[in-house]
């Protein structure tokens, strides 16, 4: 299994790119392949400019349309995803993510944004065509320590959670697609019930 690692922070030191180096180590640990999109690496000004012939621009799109598995990770700004995120995924095709399996991640100053990777994020990627998307997992930056040197530690809480989160990835991306399509399988209306 290969996964492509998508870190949508502008900050060189950061905290969700860190949450990515953990997933990597441990889909390396099970033998995946991992390949990553630094997207404060592409051209700034392809990116504000939309310019989908930018050659970052287009090699950054083929890697994505390449994958199978995804992992996504951006900051919390402003209680949603981090503009430079945003204006990555402007420049997919709309079903860029179609059959591909993707787990988010995100960090965040305070535990109360931690809906933006349900409320904000998960709409987007499920516009692009995401077969299935994990439950995300959120770190508040007192969850992740980044040492000037880069190395980087996560709470043990966060630490197990990602443990989880690949373990279920490499089910998923071995999962065939019709196995989805039936585990997505219309409800009829009467045997909907609610909560409430
Ligand atoms: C411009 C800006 C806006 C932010 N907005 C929020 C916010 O709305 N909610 C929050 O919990 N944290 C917010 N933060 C804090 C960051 O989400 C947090 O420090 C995060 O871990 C940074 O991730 P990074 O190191 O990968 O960039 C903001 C930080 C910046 C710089």
């Amino acid at each position: 299994m290969s996964a492509l690692l998508i870190a949508g922070s502008p900050s060189a030191r950061s905290r969700s790119a860190a949450l990515l180096d953990a997933v990597a180590q441990r889909l390396s640990v099970q033998g995946a392949l991992v390949d990553r999109i630094h997207i404060r690496d592409l051209s700034p000004q392809a990116l504000l400019l939309a310019d989908f012939g930018h050659p970052t621009v287009t090699a950054a799109i083929d890697q994505v349309a390449q994958a199978r598995v995804l992992v996504v990770a951006t900051p919390v700004y402003k209680a949603a995803y981090s503009g430079v995120l945003k204006v990555f995924l402007d420049l997919l095709p709309q079903t860029a993510l179609k059959g591909k399996v993707v787990l988010p991640l995100a960090t965040g100053g305070s535990p109360h944004h931690m809906l933006a990777l349900d409320y904000a994020l998960r709409p987007v990627l499920q516009s692009l065509g995401a077969k299935h998307i994990l439950p995300g997992i959120y770190a508040t930056d007192s969850q992740v320590t980044v040492t000037p040197e880069g190395a980087c530690e996560v709470h043990a809480d966060i630490a197990a959670r990602l443990d989880d989160a690949v373990n279920l990835l490499i089910t998923e991306s071995l999962r065939p697609s019709q196995a989805h399509a039936g585990r997505f399988a219309p409800i009829p209306f009467s045997q909907v019930r609610c909560s409430v």
